[in-house]
């Protein structure tokens, strides 16, 4: 066994995503060893009001909440910037507050989304915003845009800052709030070199996500000004989101921030291994490999997700669930090697074997008997 499989036996050969990703030994003595245990409903939490604090450092914001997940603090954000139904939401198409928040948008914002597909393929830009724009100028037939949504990283692609300024000044000009889905803000910032601060700036309200990439248990952090943060601490308690002894979550996310953050670099070069191992073999990505996640385009390499997954689990030992492969820093070279050996004979093989799919997914969806009658 290497140091790796002892260290992270769940996770060393684990690619279905970074939210997979364990504690440390570290991070745990330091939870216990460091928490406290005030009630953080209260706001008395030692543990919880220093990792709100150095969030703010570290975001430049006002105020900050720690939140029991990043569906939590962006389905709350969201909803604390916005006031008066009607009003939409403008998103990109893949949006993770659009396609996996359980319809949050609509039952506890009620709001509508404006889901738009980016013109280059890969991220929204200034352009597409003032193309799908819905202005509040008074025209009683649609739902204005109120908050626009950007999503960094989506699919591990960076969005240039360039463009961001732009949206963001954009929305200053006409009273739109703009949100940051920033689960993977962390990523962007350590493969640029832009600071988390500077990507914030530009934002209302930033979601980051701790128990992703960095391998905190549990967590995100929503932060905005004061006003804005006091609100949002609102719709926390009235979703349940009131956590009392936080302190061993927080303690152990204090220590995920301070000791791992480096380390998503190494989850960044296996990416590209495993990108430029694609492209060397004529594999074709769906989206650049800018950060952590290679997407492999599986209808165009007309390649079989289920051969795939089976030969990772049968014959390579890793655990993929598709063609999105996640890195993160507690996988081994090993495992990834093993990672380009199962691309690899997958795709030869569906080469000789086209893979299209039947639908049969769907067929398990629907009742057909049903509909043959
Ligand atoms: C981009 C993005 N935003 C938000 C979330 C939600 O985070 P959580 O699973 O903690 O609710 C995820 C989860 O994977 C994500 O990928």
């Amino acid at each position: 066994m290497t140091q790796d499989e002892e260290e992270f036996p769940q996770t060393y050969n684990e690619f279905r995503s970074d939210t997979f990703t364990t504690p440390t030994y570290g991070m745990i003595e330091h939870g216990f060893t460091n928490a406290t245990y005030g009630d953080s409903v209260y706001g008395e939490d030692e543990s919880t009001l220093k990792l709100e604090k150095l969030m703010c450092d570290i975001t430049g914001k006002e105020s900050a909440l720690f939140c029991s997940s990043g569906t939590m603090s962006n389905q709350i954000g969201i909803r604390a910037n916005l006031f008066q139904p009607p009003y939409s939401v403008l998103c990109d198409y893949r949006s993770h507050i659009f396609l996996h928040e359980a319809n949050g948008l609509a039952s506890l914002s009620q709001a509508m989304v404006h889901p738009v597909i980016p013109s280059n393929g890969n991220y929204l830009t200034f352009e597409d915003i003032v193309e799908n724009v819905t202005l509040d100028d008074g025209d009683i037939h649609a739902a204005p845009t109120k908050v626009i949504s950007l999503e960094n990283t989506l699919h591990g692609i960076i969005m240039p800052i360039q463009e961001i300024a732009k949206i963001s000044e954009f929305c200053k000009m006409n009273d739109i709030r703009l949100h940051c889905d920033g689960a993977r803000l962390w990523n962007a910032s350590i493969a640029t070199g832009i600071t988390i601060k500077e990507y914030c700036s530009f934002f209302d309200s930033v979601s980051l996500c701790l128990s992703k990439s960095l391998g905190a248990p549990m967590g995100s952090i929503l932060v905005g000004d004061s006003k804005f943060i006091k609100k949002a601490n609102h719709f926390k308690k009235q979703n349940g989101g009131g956590i009392r002894q936080s302190g061993i979550m927080t303690s152990m996310a204090i220590y995920a921030i301070e000791n791992n953050l480096q380390k998503l670099i190494k989850s960044h070069n296996y990416a590209k291994q495993i990108g430029e191992f694609c492209n060397q073999h004529g594999i074709i990505l769906e989206s650049p490999v800018d950060t952590n996640f290679v997407f492999i385009d599986l209808k165009r390499n007309k390649m079989d997700d289920k051969l795939l997954i089976k030969l990772g689990h049968q014959k390579y030992n890793i655990k993929l669930m598709g063609g999105r492969i996640a890195c993160h820093f507690q996988l081994n070279q090993q495992s990834v090697d093993n990672v380009k050996k199962c691309i690899l004979e997958t795709y030869l093989y569906n080469q000789k074997h086209p893979y299209k799919s039947d639908g049969k997914n769907n067929k398990k969806m629907y009742n057909f008997d049903a509909i043959k009658r």
